[in-house]
Order: structure tokens, then C-alpha cells, then sequence
């Protein structure tokens, strides 16, 4: 499959009823939240509606194909064979990193993230009882240096974002090497949230955490077809283990944990990572054509803005200060432009002056979206 993914019309897709379609009035283009306008997967489509058709809707119970359907994916995908038997399935990502947080964390005990980095981890670290160490990126890159220092003060858990949402970076083999000494040498456990390693575009290559040498003494990975796949809502992610010792940390998660997944999440989760490799090629060739659309756009229309092209995920981190620092940009482009985008501060406040666009869309709408930012800009000037 190789022709590019389509995308329903603007009028169909605002009959969708997520938070991307309803949030913002109609006259609004809904850049924000990731979630992709795409269809599914047929193969995924497919497996949701036998179930729905037989009345197959109702709790999920954990069995071997999740994580057999994962391991031969990441197989496929990565050259990664994880042991089926250590992948547990969970809710959702989030819950997974604050469950497994709160077996590693005391109240009050330092947790290290690096921002900018997906809003969340900012509220899960609290949730679990600790307290968030920031330790951000040396522009799009783990500030391995910074890094060292936070992890001798001996924090009680470090979460990777692996690739970094929201800057698309995807660390180097060589990086996660250095980490994983760096925590290995420090005690210190990293819980790598991977719901992006199947969004890796030409020109990177993914390195799922578990298999640089000596990590799985250290770590445990979160991962989920929910973001790739389009499924944020069915609720199903899962944690991966490669060691007795972490094995341990998940073993001590309360059995409801892993009973709170959704049915439909594990059905549509075990189509994707059996039968969707296909459909996958199919979108990072679109998304692939979609950043370099956007790369064309920004130049020609919104040349203040500055930005590194992501390696990974259908998230831009556009730096767009040359707004002037009266406003946050996010809320002129919604204000004058009826865009709405992510506000960088969530991130961290490192991300004042940027804002995150999704560009999981279509050309039209994503060229509509830049023309609208455009007029926001050469008002400001
Ligand atoms: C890095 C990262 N982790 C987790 C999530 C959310 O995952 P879930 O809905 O499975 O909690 C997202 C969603 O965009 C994300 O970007």
C-alpha cells in the first residue's frame, strides 16, 4: 500500500463526537488535540464491527494475544522480540506510567522528566504521589549531562518520552545507551512511554528502550497501538518487562489495573499489531508528505516561525515568539485565526512562544489552517 491515506470531508468529520470535534465551534480548524483524521485500518474497523454486530462489548479479560499480537509487531517493526508473557495490558498509557509509578515512588519523592514533553506527565507524576524534577532537553535532545546530575541525587523513577513528544525527536541508539548507564550506575528506574515508536517517519529510526544492552535491569516500556492506529478512546495500552526485577514491579500492580482495559481496545489493538503493517506503511508515507507540505507552507507563509521537522509523530513544535511576547501565540491563532493549536507552556514552561500543530490531516485542511496563521502573523506586524 503506498498511495497516500485520505481524509473524510470537513463536514463529515465534524460529526465526529471526540474532544477534536467538539471542543472548538464550527468555524474553528481543530489542530490540537492527537487524534488523526483518518479512517482505521481495515483490518481494525473490521474486528470493532464483528464485535459490535455480535453484542461482543463487554469486559476484558487478559489473555496471551495481546501481548503475542505486540511482540511479533515489534518484531516485524523493530527487530524487538519481547517475551509475550511480560506484556500486560492496561488501560491506557496513563494509567499504566502513574500505576507503575506508585509501586516505584514515596510521597514526596523526586520523579525527573524532560521538557518539553507531553503535558500529562506534569499531573501523573503528582497522581502518584511524587514530585517532578524537570531536566529539559538540550534543544531536541536529552540533556544527558543535566541528566547525570538530577539521576545522583538518587530520583525515584526518570519518564522517557521515546520519541519526545511533542518536539518529534526520536533518541539515538548511542543517547539511550548513555542513559541507561546513567540510571543503571545511579539505581534509577526509567519507565519509557513508547506510544510513538510506530510513528518514526523516513530518515529516523526507532530504538525501543528495552533493547539497548543492560536497560531491561532498569526499565520497563508503555506502549499502545492507540496512537498510531487512531484508537485513543477504546482504551487499551500495555507494559512491557524484560527482567525479573522490573517483572516484579509489575506483578505488584493491582490486578483491577489491568482488568480496567477496554474489551474493544484489545480486539482493535491485536488487528492493528497483527494485520495493520500495511495500513501503517500507508500513513507514515502520508504523514512523511504532510511534513514536508507543512515545511513548504511555513516557508512560504509563515517564514517568522521556526521549527526542526520532526523525526517522529504527526506533531509540529513551531516556535513562533516572532509574535511578539504580548500574547501567547496559541491564543492569537485561535482568536484571529480560528486555529486551534496546543499552547507550548503546556509543555513545560520552556515552550512559552510555541504551539504544537497537528498535521494528521489532510493537505487541504492543513494548507487552510497555514493560510489562517499567515493573516494572524501579518497582523501582528
Ligand atoms: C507521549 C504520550 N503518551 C501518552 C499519550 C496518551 O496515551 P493514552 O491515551 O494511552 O493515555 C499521548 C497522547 O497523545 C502521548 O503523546
Amino acid at each position: 500500500m503506498t498511495a497516500e491515506l485520505t481524509v473524510p470531508a470537513l463536514e463529515d468529520l465534524r460529526r465526529r463526537r471526540s474532544v477534536k470535534w467538539r471542543r472548538f465551534p464550527a468555524d474553528v480548524l481543530p489542530l490540537f488535540v492527537a487524534e488523526m483524521d483518518y479512517l482505521l485500518a481495515p483490518p481494525v474497523a473490521a474486528v470493532l464491527a464483528e464485535a459490535v454486530t455480535r453484542g461482543d462489548v463487554g469486559y476484558s479479560t487478559p489473555g496471551p494475544e495481546l501481548g503475542r499480537a505486540f511482540a511479533g509487531f515489534a518484531g516485524r517493526q523493530w527487530g524487538w522480540e519481547p517475551d509475550p508473557s511480560q506484556v500486560t495490558q492496561v488501560t491506557d498509557v496513563g494509567v499504566g506510567v502513574v500505576e507503575l509509578l506508585r509501586r516505584l515512588v514515596r510521597p514526596g519523592d523526586p520523579v525527573v522528566i524532560s521538557p518539553p514533553v507531553y503535558q500529562p506527565f506534569f499531573d501523573w507524576v503528582p497522581e502518584a504521589g511524587g514530585r517532578v524534577v524537570e531536566v529539559p532537553l538540550a534543544g531536541t535532545k536529552l540533556d544527558l549531562a543535566a541528566l547525570e546530575v538530577a539521576f545522583a541525587a538518587h530520583p525515584a523513577a526518570y519518564v522517557l518520552c521515546n520519541p519526545q513528544n511533542p518536539v518529534g525527536r526520536v533518541h539515538t541508539a548511542d543517547e539511550l545507551a548513555e542513559l541507561v548507564r546513567l540510571a543503571r550506575l545511579y539505581r534509577v528506574p526509567i519507565i519509557s512511554d513508547e506510544i510513538h515508536g510506530a510513528l518514526v517517519l523516513p530518515g529516523a529510526t526507532f530504538t525501543p528502550l528495552l533493547t539497548v544492552p543492560g536497560a531491561a535491569e532498569v526499565a520497563v516500556a508503555v506502549v499502545s497501538a492507540s496512537k498510531a492506529f487512531n484508537l485513543a478512546g477504546l482504551k487499551c495500552a500495555a507494559i512491557v518487562s524484560a527482567s525479573p526485577r522490573m517483572a516484579g514491579v509489575v506483578d505488584s500492580l493491582v490486578v483491577e489495573v489491568t482488568e480496567r482495559t477496554g474489551h474493544l481496545g484489545v480486539l482493535a489493538a491485536v488487528a492493528a499489531f497483527t494485520e495493520g503493517d500495511a495500513w501503517l506503511g500507508a500513513l507514515v508515507s502520508t504523514l512523511a508528505a504532510r511534513r514536508d507540505q507543512l515545511a513548504s507552507l511555513l516557508a512560504a507563509r509563515l517564514p517568522g516561525v521556526r521549527w526542526v521537522p520532526p523525526e517522529a509523530t504527526y506533531l509540529a513544535w513551531l516556535d513562533a515568539s516572532a509574535l511578539g511576547r504580548d500574547a501567547e501565540p496559541c491564543d492569537r491563532f485561535l482568536a484571529e485565526g480560528r486555529v486551534a493549536l496546543e499552547p507550548g507552556p503546556r509543555y513545560g514552561a520552556v515552550g512559552s512562544g510555541f504551539v504544537r500543530l497537528n498535521f494528521a490531516t489532510s493537505p487541504e485542511i492543513l494548507s487552510e489552517a497555514v493560510n489562517r496563521m499567515s493573516g494572524v502573523t501579518a497582523a501582528a506586524r
